[in-house]
């Protein structure tokens, strides 16, 4: 009899737990969204399901890449809810840009501009930052409309997998990829990133690493078939890749 309570007791927490996520899930009506993906994620995660591509990419610490743990970042506030781009994440990427100081930024995937304004924060005056939505301009970047740091921010609209680069082939040094999630996606936007960049030094950096089955799908397959992607390296504690391009 004792061990039936103690299994019960055991079981119970489990149950309910699963019971709250999957309840949570139907009633939102949110498959749809990344929120709700996330969360099919870790439901399967806890009940054991292993995901099909497994992220194999050496850990780095950002401090190995570039920059310094005390480096000091300024930090422009915005929502995180879950699957968003992390403070310790924001707090990273705002690191390698102050180390790096690149003249060209190209982020794929704007949302709010959470990402897009801590670049504008943490680089020079001089910088650019080229920021591609497949939304409207208006409805996106919400975070640094009011701000003063907006002037060196460029809307651009489009699907990433069908936009014209050529103006800006051949001149980014800093490239943040988070568009669509799906391995086709990933895999073309990381293509394009490396004709941006071209035959300069520069960094690309991805997030979602780890998280989204296809972007570790696409990353995964670049790493192990193509040479130029073969440096690619997984940020301890964060869902980040990144990858220095022609850095000999
Ligand atoms: C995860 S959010 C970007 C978050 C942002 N980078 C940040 O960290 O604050 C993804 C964005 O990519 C956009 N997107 C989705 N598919 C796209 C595509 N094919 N081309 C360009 N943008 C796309 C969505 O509209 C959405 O705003």
């Amino acid at each position: 009899m004792d061990g039936v309570v103690v299994t019960t007791k055991r079981f119970l927490p489990k149950f309910l737990f699963c019971l709250w996520e999957c309840g949570t899930l139907l009633l939102g009506r949110v498959l749809l969204k990344k929120e709700a993906r996330l969360k099919v994620a870790r439901l399967a995660h806890f009940l054991g399901f292993q995901p099909d591509v497994i992220p194999r990419a050496e850990k780095t610490d950002y401090w190995e890449i570039g920059g310094s743990p005390e480096s000091q970042i300024a930090l422009g506030f915005g929502s995180s809810k879950i699957g968003d781009t992390s403070f310790q994440e924001i707090a990273i990427l705002s690191s390698l840009v102050r180390h790096f100081q690149p003249k060209t930024i190209f982020e794929f995937g704007t949302a709010n501009g959470f990402a897009t304004l801590n670049f504008a924060l943490n680089s020079g005056a001089e910088t650019k930052i080229y920021t591609l939505d497949i939304g409207r301009p208006d409805d996106m970047g919400s975070l640094f409309k009011k701000n003063s740091a907006r002037e060196k921010i460029i809307q651009l609209q489009g699907d990433s997998t069908f936009f014209d680069f050529t103006p800006y082939k051949n001149s980014v040094d800093f490239i943040f990829i988070d568009a669509n999630h799906s391995r086709k996606n990933v895999y073309t936007d990381s293509q394009s990133a490396i004709q941006l960049i071209g035959d300069r030094k520069g960094i690309i950096l991805w997030h979602d690493y780890s998280a989204w089955e296809g972007v570790t799908e696409a990353l995964e397959e670049l790493r192990q078939t193509d040479d130029r992607f073969r440096k690619l390296r997984w940020m301890n504690g964060t869902t980040l890749a990144c990858l220095m391009v022609n850095d000999r």
